[in-house]
C-alpha cells in the first residue's frame, strides 16, 4: 500500500503541527533540550512548588529516572480547579447511558432532561430509562471534592491503594478522580476479568478498599459486578477493610455488614465544599494498572503524578489537535490506560468537553456510534480497529444516514489498523476530510509514543507515521545492534526516558528493569516488532514476544497456560495466537488432558475448558479453539516448540522450517 492522503487545507489551515518543518523543529528541540522543551510546557500547569530540575535521570539502563523532582502538585487541580475560572461553565463530560435517550426511541426529546448533580449523586437509578447528562467543569470540581471529602471521612489515605471494579458510570470517574485529589493510588481492574484477577490484583497492590458497582450494563447484559468482588474477597484478600458500592441499576445486592456501603447511603450534603487536594511530590505514585507480560503474572504499572500529566495532556493537545471547541469521544473503556489517558487526564488537563459512554457500540444496533456522533456532534472520535472492523461489516447504510460533519479527526489505537478498515474509516466515516491518527502506545508508556501529524506530512494507511516529542525508537536486529536502514524489520525500542513513561512495577524494586531493560542494555524494550520506512514512518507488526493482541486486549499466552493447567484434567497447555478478520488475533489454545481424566470424573471437554479460562482470567481470555491432543512437538530440553504450534494452527503445515531440534517427531503426524 503506498497510498499516501495529506490533511484537507480545512484541517491544514488550523492545525498546531502544520508542516513538516514545524513537526521537525519541535521533534528536534525535545531531543536537544529535553529541559528547555518540558520544562516550558509544563510552566502551563499549577504548581505548589516549582520543580528542582526537568529530567533528572538517575540511570535510564536501570529504568530509573526523575521528572520534575523537587516539583509538587495534585493533578486534579490542574484538570478541575484550574479552568474554574475561564471554563467553570463548560461542559466537561457528556455522559450517555447504555440504553438510547427517550427522544430516539419516542422521539420524546427527553436528551437533555436529566440534571448533572442528580445522576452523581446516584440517587435515582437510570436503568432502562435512557439518558444524557451532561457535568460542567464546576460541576465535576464540585462531585470530586465531595468525594474527595467523604473519602478522607471514610478512612482512605495518602499512597492507599484503592481497587475499582466499575461500569462506566460518572460516579466511577469522578471517585477514581477523588482518589487522586486526596493523594490515593488507584488501580481500575477491567470489568471483563474474573474474580480471580481481581483477587490476584487486590492482593498484589494491597488494596484497603474496592469500589464496584451492584451491576453494570453493557447492552443488553447486566454485569454482575458486586457478586464478582463478592468471590474475589471470600478468599484471602485480607488487605480489604471497606468495599463501597455504586447504584448502577436498581436491581439488589447482598451487602456484607461492617464492610459493604452504598455510596448514595454515606455520600449526603454535609461533604460539599472544598477538598483540600493533597500536595503531592510529582515522583509520587498516581496509579496501577495491571497488564500482561510474555511470562508469570500480570504486572502493576506504576505512573506518577507530574510527568504523567505533562506527558498525558501534550500528547493529546498535539495529537489529536484538540481545540477549545472540540467534542473529543475516546470509546475505551477506564479499565485501560486509554481511558486514564485519554477519557479522564488528558481532557480534563486539557479543559476539553469529552463524550463517556456506558454502553457497547453495538447496541442496539451498529449505528449507535454514528448516533452518538450525529447527537453530540463530536468532532474527534477515537476507537480501536477491532471495533472499526466490526461496524464495517455491519454495512454503510447505519453511518450513511447519520449527520457525521461534524467529525475532523479519527483516531485508531490497540493494535495495527490493516489498510482496509483504514479506508473504510476514512471514506465512510470521515467523507475523506478526516485525517486518520493512529496511536502507538501501551500502558508502560503513559501516552503516545508514535502517531502521524496530517497536516505536516501525508499519512499512509497502515502505518503509524513518525515519534512523538521527546521519543528516540530504535530498531535493533536479533543481535542487538541498531538497524540504520530503511524497510528492515527489528525489535522497536525507546532508547531514552519521556516524562509519560512508567516508573516501576509496583511492588517490586527489580522486576522494571529485568523485564523492560535487561534483553537489551540501554534501551526500554517494547516487546514490539516494526520497521521504518525511507520516509521515517514507522510500521508496527504487532508483538514479537508471547503477549496476544485480542479485540485490542493484551494477554500473556503464559497466563491463559497457567489457567489451563490448573484445571484438574490438563497435564500440558501451549498457546498461540491466530489471526482473525474481527479481532485482530483469536487464541488457540492445544492441551494435553493428564491420564487420570475420565477415571477420576475430571474430564475435560473442549468446551469446559473454555469456559473454565473465563472463569479463571475473564471473558476477554476465552480461547476461540482449544484442542486436545497427545502430545507437544518439544525440544530435546524439553521446551515447547510453539513456533510450530504455531503455524499448524494458521494452517501453514506445509512451511514447518527447521525441525532438527523437534525430540518427538511422531506427536506432528497428529496435529497435521
Ligand atoms: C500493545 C500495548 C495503548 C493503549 C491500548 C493498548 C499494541 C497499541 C497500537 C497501534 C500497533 C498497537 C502493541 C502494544 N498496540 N496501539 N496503534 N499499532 N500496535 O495498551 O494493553 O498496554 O497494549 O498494544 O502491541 O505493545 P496495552
Amino acid at each position: 500500500m503506498n497510498k499516501k492522503f495529506l490533511a484537507g487545507e480545512q484541517f491544514s489551515s488550523q492545525a498546531y503541527i502544520n508542516s513538516q518543518e514545524k513537526y521537525e523543529e519541535m521533534y528536534k528541540e525535545s531531543l536537544n533540550d529535553p529541559d528547555g522543551f518540558w520544562g516550558k510546557i509544563a510552566e502551563e500547569f499549577v504548581w505548589s512548588k516549582k520543580w528542582d530540575s526537568v529530567l533528572s535521570e538517575e540511570d535510564f539502563k536501570e529504568g530509573k529516572v526523575k521528572w520534575f523532582e523537587g516539583g509538587e502538585l495534585n493533578i486534579t487541580v490542574n484538570c478541575l480547579d484550574r479552568h474554574l475560572e475561564d471554563k467553570g461553565d463548560k461542559v466537561a463530560y457528556i455522559w450517555e447511558a447504555n440504553n438510547p435517550p427517550l427522544e430516539d426511541l419516542e422521539g420524546a426529546g427527553r436528551a437533555e432532561g436529566a440534571e448533572g448533580a442528580g445522576r452523581a449523586e446516584g440517587a435515582e437509578g437510570t436503568e432502562g430509562q435512557g439518558s444524557v447528562v451532561r457535568f460542567t467543569y464546576k460541576q465535576a470540581y464540585e462531585q470530586v471534592c465531595k468525594y474527595g471529602n467523604f473519602l478522607r471521612d471514610f478512612g482512605v489515605k495518602k499512597g492507599d491503594r484503592v481497587c475499582f471494579y466499575v461500569p462506566m458510570v460518572p460516579e466511577a470517574i469522578f471517585l477514581l478522580l477523588a482518589c487522586a485529589r486526596i493523594g490515593a493510588i488507584h488501580n481500575v481492574i477491567f470489568g471483563g476479568y474474573s474474580g480471580n484477577s481481581i483477587q490476584e490484583r487486590v492482593e498484589d497492590c494491597k488494596a484497603r478498599f474496592v469500589i464496584t458497582a451492584n451491576e453494570g450494563l453493557r447492552g443488553e447484559k447486566k454485569i454482575p459486578l458486586k457478586k464478582t468482588v463478592d468471590e474475589a474477597l471470600s478468599e484471602g484478600c485480607d488487605s480489604v477493610e471497606k468495599v463501597l458500592v455504586i447504584r448502577g441499576t436498581d436491581s439488589k445486592t447482598e451487602m456484607q455488614e461492617g464492610r459493604d456501603v452504598w455510596l448514595d447511603e454515606v455520600v449526603k450534603s454535609e461533604y460539599e465544599g472544598v477538598c483540600e487536594p493533597e500536595v503531592m511530590k510529582a515522583e509520587d505514585p498516581l496509579f496501577i494498572l495491571y497488564t500482561s507480560g510474555s511470562t508469570g503474572k500480570p504486572k502493576g504499572v506504576l505512573h506518577t503524578c507530574g510527568g504523567y500529566m505533562v506527558y498525558a495532556a501534550t500528547t493529546l493537545k498535539y495529537a489529536f489537535d484538540v481545540k477549545d471547541d472540540d467534542i473529543f469521544w475516546c470509546t475505551a473503556d477506564i479499565g485501560w490506560v486509554t481511558g486514564h489517558s485519554y477519557i479522564i487526564y488528558g481532557p480534563l488537563l486539557s479543559g476539553t468537553t469529552s463524550v463517556i459512554f456506558e454502553g457497547v457500540l453495538t447496541y442496539p444496533d451498529a449505528g449507535r456510534s454514528w448516533d452518538m456522533v450525529e447527537r453530540h456532534k463530536v468532532s474527534i472520535f477515537y476507537t480501536a480497529p477491532t471495533l472499526i472492523r466490526v461496524l464495517q461489516k455491519a454495512g454503510d447504510d447505519f453511518p450513511n444516514g447519520k449527520d457525521l460533519s461534524s467529525l475532523r479527526l479519527l483516531g485508531s489505537v490497540g493494535e495495527p489498523i490493516n489498510p482496509d478498515p483504514w479506508l473504510w474509516y476514512y471514506r465512510a466515516i470521515g467523507k475523506e476530510q478526516c485525517p486518520i491518527v493512529d496511536t502507538y502506545w501501551q500502558t508502560e508508556t503513559g501516552g503516545f509514543v508514535i502517531m502521524p501529524f496530517p497536516a505536516a506530512y501525508p499519512i499512509k494507511p497502515g502505518s503509524a507515521g513518525r515519534p512523538f516529542f521527546g521519543i528516540e525508537p530504535i530498531l535493533l536486529d536479533n543481535e542487538g545492534k541498531e538497524i540504520s536502514e530503511n524497510g528492515v524489520n527489528g525489535r522497536l525500542m525507546i532508547k531514552r526516558s519521556w516524562p509519560g513513561m512508567m516508573r516501576g512495577v509496583y511492588g517490586d524494586s527489580s522486576k522494571f528493569k529485568e523485564k523492560y531493560f535487561s534483553h537489551f542494555p540501554g534501551y526500554y524494550e517494547t516487546g514490539d516488532g516494526g520497521r521504518r520506512d525511507e520516509d521515517g514512518d514507522f510500521w508496527i507488526s504487532g508483538r514479537i514476544d508471547d503477549v496476544l493482541t485480542v479485540a485490542g486486549h493484551r494477554l500473556g499466552t503464559a497466563e491463559i497456560e497457567n489457567a489451563l493447567v490448573s484445571h484438574e484434567a490438563v497435564a500440558e497447555a501451549a498457546v498461540v495466537g491466530v489471526p482473525d478478520e474481527v479481532k485482530g488475533e483469536a487464541i488457540y489454545a492445544y492441551v494435553v488432558l493428564s491420564g487420570l481424566h475420565e477415571s477420576n470424573g475430571l474430564y475435560g471437554s473442549e468446551d469446559e475448558l473454555k469456559d473454565y479460562v473465563a472463569e479463571e482470567i475473564g471473558h476477554v481470555a476465552k480461547p476461540s479453539v482449544v484442542r486436545i491432543v497427545s502430545g507437544l512437538p518439544k525440544t530435546r530440553s524439553g521446551k515447547i516448540m510453539r513456533r510450530i504450534l504455531k503455524k499448524i494452527a494458521r494452517g501453514e503445515s506445509e512451511s514447518l522450517g527447521d525441525m532438527s531440534a523437534l525430540a518427538n517427531p511422531e506427536v506432528l503426524e497428529e496435529l497435521v
